[in-house]
């Protein structure tokens, strides 16, 4: 991947020297602005694309026009807003990618974008930026033949406002969600526990953060139980990443938990999982991944508020040494577990996670995960459930993602979803019977959590895409960063 120049410039667009000149034209407005400006220019020609419905303005559509009269650049791509009235921020987030994703060829051009200016300029060159730095993404690193190398060299965005903030935002946040998406895109063997601490460590030196690595050693002193369990049958030791951001002056004496499951590669340990589709299983670190994204943004946002992310990383593995269907583990926080499945492994790292979190002094809690194959029955791979002992908290944390383009959904927490999750010999079984699987993982959950305001993700079906999109290829998606930015910023 080459890495994007960004600037911006009071030229205009049509003046602007440009490999391709981007236009964001609207459904429902043909006729006038931006149109009519260019009808001129180009000598009739985009009214005429729209009466000849070549080209509507439809959301995320494009059409490609070569020696364009009236600009100087040799490309002009006209990229659909749709509806003008609809057009909003998470919106043109995605039109901003649909013209990267369309742009970027083997032969690496610049492309100026003519910034809208129909709501705050900042916000607009924000989100733009982070659409193309997020459309620019490619999967394709490990490929040494028949590689595609498109990319884009460099962007411009015209505007006549000063919005230089914006600018550095939409890269801090767009370069962090891609960080995250390199880590989940890495396969199993490379991207070990020790591994992820590894790239954890080298991007918190980069970003100013400051990160504690827990080795085997320290979390047997811990006697982190229900987190070595699940890593005991792994040759990978395990590892668990706390990675600080402190506020110069803090407003307040709140103090973000973010807590991330890093399972490096789940087989399901002696609960084995099928093997179709089980090489999936790299992404099971994605809420790990989200976590190490949003702090290495906030590192540059520079919120208000302390913010600590905590990322356990094992692999789970069946061998001779592995943990038993049967066994009984006692967590960090005195409550024992009798593990009926080995393959509900991210509950028990993440119930160690959540307990350390509390003792680190988390005021407020937020895990990601992808933590069960039932809330991709239930919600697809679309919208991530959003689940929570606190509906302020859970008000928040819907809004911040709701804002920048991510979507929740809020599922139940009845108590009486406790009355599947009951262990005649321990305090708790790590699995409920099969009906509402991401409700009573949630639940377990919960047991750690309390009595802190916490929201959990599960981000099991969102954090993979298997088809590509106009704005954005499959993949690994980051889903969780930009939610988990805006959140803190807004404390
Ligand atoms: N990592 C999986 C969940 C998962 C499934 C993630 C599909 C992404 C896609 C998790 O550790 C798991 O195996 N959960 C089990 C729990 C069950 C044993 C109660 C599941 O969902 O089947
Ligand atoms: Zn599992
Ligand atoms: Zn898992």
């Amino acid at each position: 991947m080459v890495s994007m120049t960004f600037d911006l410039t009071k030229t205009a667009i049509e003046a602007v020297e440009a490999d391709a000149a981007v236009l964001i034209l609207f459904e429902d407005e043909q006729g006038d602005r931006p149109g009519d400006r260019f009808a001129e220019l180009t000598d009739g020609l985009i009214p005429e694309l729209y009466k000849r419905k070549e080209f509507a303005g439809k959301f995320l559509n494009t059409a490609l026009i070569h020696r364009p009269t009236g600009f100087r650049a040799g490309r002009l791509l006209l990229v659909g807003g749709g509806k003008a009235t609809e057009c909003t921020l998470p919106r043109l987030r995605r039109v901003g990618g649909a013209a990267i994703r369309a742009l970027r060829s083997a032969a690496k051009p610049t492309i100026a974008i003519e910034v809208p200016g129909r709501e705050s300029v900042e916000s607009e060159v924000q989100v733009l930026i982070e659409g193309a730095v997020l459309a620019d993404y490619a999967v394709d690193t490990y490929k040494t033949i028949d590689v595609d190398n498109k990319a884009i060299a460099g962007i411009l965005l015209c505007t006549q406002e000063g919005a230089e903030a914006g600018l550095a935002r939409g890269r801090a946040i767009g370069e962090s969600q891609n960080f995250s998406r390199g880590l989940v895109n890495d396969p199993g063997n490379v991207l070990t526990p020790t591994e992820l601490a590894a790239r954890a460590t080298t991007m918190a030196g980069e970003a100013g953060l400051e990160i504690e690595v827990l080795r085997q050693p320290q979390l047997e002193a811990l006697k982190m139980k229900t987190l070595l369990g699940v890593s005991q049958g792994s040759d990978q030791p395990p590892a668990l990443m706390i990675v600080r951001y402190r506020p110069e002056n803090a407003a307040s004496e709140q103090h973000l938990g973010l807590v991330g499951k890093a399972v490096t590669f789940d087989t399901g340990g002696i609960s084995i999982k099928p093997s179709k589709d089980m090489h999936e299983m790299k992404y099971d670190m994605a809420g790990g991944a989200a976590m190490l994204g949003a702090i290495r943004a906030l590192a540059a946002l520079k919120p208000n508020v302390a913010v600590t992310a905590i990322v356990p990383s094992v692999e789970n593995m069946p061998s001779a040494k592995a943990q038993r269907p049967g066994d009984i583990v006692t967590s960090l926080s005195g409550k024992t577990v009798e593990v009926l499945n080995t393959d509900a492994e991210g509950r028990l790292i993440l119930a160690d996670a959540l307990t350390y979190a509390q003792q680190l002094g988390c005021t407020h809690l937020v895990d990601a995960a992808t933590l069960t194959g039932s809330i991709v029955v239930a919600l697809g791979h679309l919208r991530s459930g959003a689940f929570s002992n606190n509906d302020n908290w859970q008000t928040k944390l819907l809004a911040s993602a709701a804002a920048v383009g991510e979507k929740l959904w809020p599922m139940p927490m009845d108590d009486e979803y406790m009355d599947d999750l009951k262990s005649p010999i321990a305090d708790l079984p790590n699995i409920g019977s099969r009906w509402g699987g991401s409700i009573t993982a949630a639940m377990f959950l919960k047991q750690f959590a309390d009595p802190l305001p916490w929201v959990h993700l599960d981000i099991a079906g969102s954090a993979w895409q298997d088809k590509d999109a106009p704005d954005l290829p499959s993949g690994p998606s980051g889903f969780g960063v930009r939610a988990l930015v805006d959140l803190a910023m807004k404390m």
